[in-house]
């Protein structure tokens, strides 16, 4: 099972294109859907939902109730999620870190955050692994950004810190057979030798507590669903090393600003990313794939359809907080009220407020970056 069906929906961790139906991905990847007990078992009652829960943008989950089950009884958990630095971070890798930074705080727990500098540079021929590291430092800034205190946050860059991850990767690739790994990534007799290997290094972080600490408690990943291929294997051979079987709590994708598809590094001119200028983000957003009308007119007359706008997702998952403001932007865009030129203008003007702010953290964030180094 490697995320390819009949429709040519593509959903590998190297690749997501088609359109993709989140309901059949729970049967084919064979998760759980996000119940409204766990969601409230999740936020600890209270304060409310977090937007990103409330709003449905994680939807699936494995072993959750599990982790929960066991931190009610006094078992901590470790949250570890990751990138893959190719390039700039844009905003739908943000998704999955804002919700991570909002289960650190609640629960008071540890995360390793996974730098795949080694990965970057096997799958692309054209990468060389002084650009991959390089970008791995910089998109740590983006990571320390949003909030991330040192310490409770371990960055591990994987070419770097390769000594503390090597053994465990060794025991977690002896115990994965080539047709598993076939069949779940989907390698072909032309996929490099260090492709082949770079999951079981991938794994590693869901065990690395223990080696650290001396401790063995379960990892939590929150991340977009093209990951799961990884946790599917890990979990497969966590109880043969002796650990707890990885936890997962999975994310939609943020669409890029073009027709379909999720937001891609590989597709800059549909990505926002956190380093673009305004003037950058204006042409980007200017340009986007909207559920407008063709013409002012017909706008009028029947509304736009906001389930295939983009801009309107974008609001949706990080631009309007305010459940309220959402709905009724929804409303008047159906009933032809506002024009599209008026939402892209408004979400214009919030993702420049957001990246201003963000772009200085992320500069005071270079005299800081070696505190969240992972420490032997
Ligand atoms: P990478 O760099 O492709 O993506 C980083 C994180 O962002 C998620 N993601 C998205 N989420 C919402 N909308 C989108 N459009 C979108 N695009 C990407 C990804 O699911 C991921 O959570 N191999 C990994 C790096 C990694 C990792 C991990 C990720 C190593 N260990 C543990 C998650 C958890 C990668 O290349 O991620």
């Amino acid at each position: 099972m490697n995320g390819h069906d009949n429709n040519e929906t593509v959903i590998t961790p190297w690749e997501v294109k088609g359109k993709i139906d989140y309901e059949r991905l729970i049967e084919q990847f064979g998760t759980q859907p996000l119940t409204d007990k766990l969601l409230r078992r999740i936020s600890g009652g209270g304060q409310g939902l977090h937007l990103q829960l409330r709003r449905g943008l994680f939807f699936s989950h494995r072993d959750l109730d599990v982790v929960l089950d066991l931190y009610d009884r006094g078992t901590k958990f470790v949250l570890y999620t990751g990138r893959g630095p190719s390039g700039p971070v844009h905003i739908g890798h943000m998704v999955p870190w804002i919700f991570t930074r909002h289960l650190q705080e609640k629960f008071g727990v540890r995360l390793y955050f996974q730098m795949t500098d080694d990965e970057k540079f096997l799958i692309s021929d054209e990468t060389s692994l002084a650009q991959t590291r390089k970008f791995a430092f910089e998109n740590a800034l983006d990571l320390i950004a949003l909030g991330f205190k040192p310490e409770d946050t371990f960055i591990i860059y994987d070419v770097q810190d390769i000594d503390l991850l090597y053994d465990v990767a060794l025991e977690v690739a002896k115990r994965i057979t080539y047709s598993t790994a076939k069949a779940t990534f989907g390698f072909q007799d032309s996929t490099n030798l260090g492709w082949i290997f770079y999951p079981a290094v991938q794994a590693v972080p869901c065990f690395i507590h223990k080696k650290l600490t001396g401790e063995n408690v379960p990892a939590l990943i929150p991340a977009a669903i093209d990951q799961d291929p990884y946790w599917r294997v890990t979990r497969d051979i966590a109880p043969k090393l002796g650990y707890f079987k990885p936890a997962q709590i999975h994310c939609r994708f943020l669409p890029g600003l073009g027709v379909g598809g999720k937001m891609s590094a590989s597709e800059p001119e549909t990505s926002i990313f956190t380093t673009d200028p305004p003037e950058v983000v204006k042409r980007k957003v200017w340009n986007a794939f909207t559920g407008g009308k063709d013409t002012t007119a017909e706008q009028k007359k029947h509304g736009g359809d906001t389930d295939v706008c983009t801009v309107y997702q974008y609001f949706l998952y990080l631009f309007e907080v305010d459940d309220k403001k959402l709905e009724e932007r929804m409303r008047r865009c159906r009933s032809g009220e506002v024009l599209c030129g008026d939402c892209k203008k408004d979400l214009v003007e919030k993702i420049n407020s957001f990246l201003a702010e963000h772009q200085k953290k992320r500069e005071k964030a270079r005299n800081v970056v070696e505190k969240y180094h992972v420490k032997r």
